[in-house]
């Protein structure tokens, strides 16, 4: 994972696919509907400009504290915007990987390169195209709570990590939501396939089992005040994702609601995200 391009390569060949639930985009990015493939990359850069997604990115970024000439890894880059921040941070001496398990998110962020020293290619973080203990730090956002097998990935992060390197695992919580003025929620959220409702908060066990020395993790609460303000960062609030989970008829008792609460400017919705940094032993 050396050399510095903008060009997409494939991961290591491994023992079968990681046994990520079918029917989810975020996880199947490649495989999903040409419809479905556009919305999730506008999805992911609407909630990379959201205001609340940059205050828990910056957060991230302060612990997992990137400095110049470090070798990173940032596994499930999406489509690359962070990698590129890190790039700039890591400089001309150091070197950011940016991968995912998709193509079309890969070729996405590599039309997007900036001339930071950030390489992008296709790979799959339950088995990384990379030596052991190959970088200074891996970073690795929102991407657990679509695996089958986030233990795994977690060992495997460790594997890529130097001694006393660290690992930075940011992911959400979606059974955090809490919400004000509207109804129906609580139905409409059990619609939705998430494979691990608790990701973000079990990130500090799963990281101390796999024997990492993990740090206080860092709850961030996204805060929204309007369903258009949510639904960059939201899927239930996003109506091609309600579209696909949720039956017209909750759906609309649900929108009905939500809009009611938005016309009396009462709307309130929050979800909490956690960012879980963890220490390689033995430097
Ligand atoms: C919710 S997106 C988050 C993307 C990016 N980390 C961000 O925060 O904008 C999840 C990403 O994880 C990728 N992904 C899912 N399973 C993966 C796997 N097994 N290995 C690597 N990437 C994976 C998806 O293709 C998708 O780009």
């Amino acid at each position: 994972m050396d050399a510095t391009s903008a060009h997409p390569r494939s991961g290591r060949p491994h023992d079968g696919e990681a046994p990520q639930p079918p029917g989810n985009p975020f996880a199947h990015l490649d495989a999903a509907a040409d419809e479905a493939q556009s919305h999730v990359i506008g999805y992911l850069d609407a909630a990379a400009a959201h205001h609340e997604m940059q205050r828990m990115r910056s957060a991230a970024f302060d612990v997992f504290a990137p400095t110049p000439g470090e070798r990173l890894l940032d596994v499930g880059c999406g489509v690359g915007e962070v990698a590129r921040q890190l790039g700039s941070r890591v400089g001309k001496e150091g070197h950011v990987s940016a991968v995912d398990r998709s193509a079309l998110a890969v070729s996405v962020a590599s039309s997007r390169h900036d001339g930071t020293p950030v390489d992008y290619a296709v790979g799959d973080i339950m088995a990384l195209d990379a030596p052991d203990g190959h970088f200074d730090g891996v970073r690795c956002e929102r991407v657990l709570q679509h695996l089958g097998d986030p233990d795994g990935a977690i060992r495997e992060l460790i594997r890529v990590t130097r001694p006393g390197g660290r690992v930075c695992v940011i992911d959400t919580d979606w059974s955090s939501c809490v919400w004000d003025g509207f109804g129906h929620m609580a139905e409409v959220t059990r619609r939705f396939p998430f494979p691990d409702q608790d990701a973000g908060r079990v990130v500090r066990a799963r990281m101390v089992r796999a024997g990492l020395r993990a740090t206080a993790p860092i709850p961030v609460t996204l805060r929204f005040t309007t369903p258009e303000d949510a639904a960059s960062v939201v899927p239930f609030f996003d109506l091609h994702a309600l579209g696909m989970c949720v039956e017209p008829e909750l759906q609309k008792r649900f929108l009905d609601s939500v809009h009611e609460s938005a016309g009396r400017g009462d709307f309130l919705f929050a979800l909490t995200m956690w960012i879980t940094v963890g220490r390689v032993a033995g430097a």
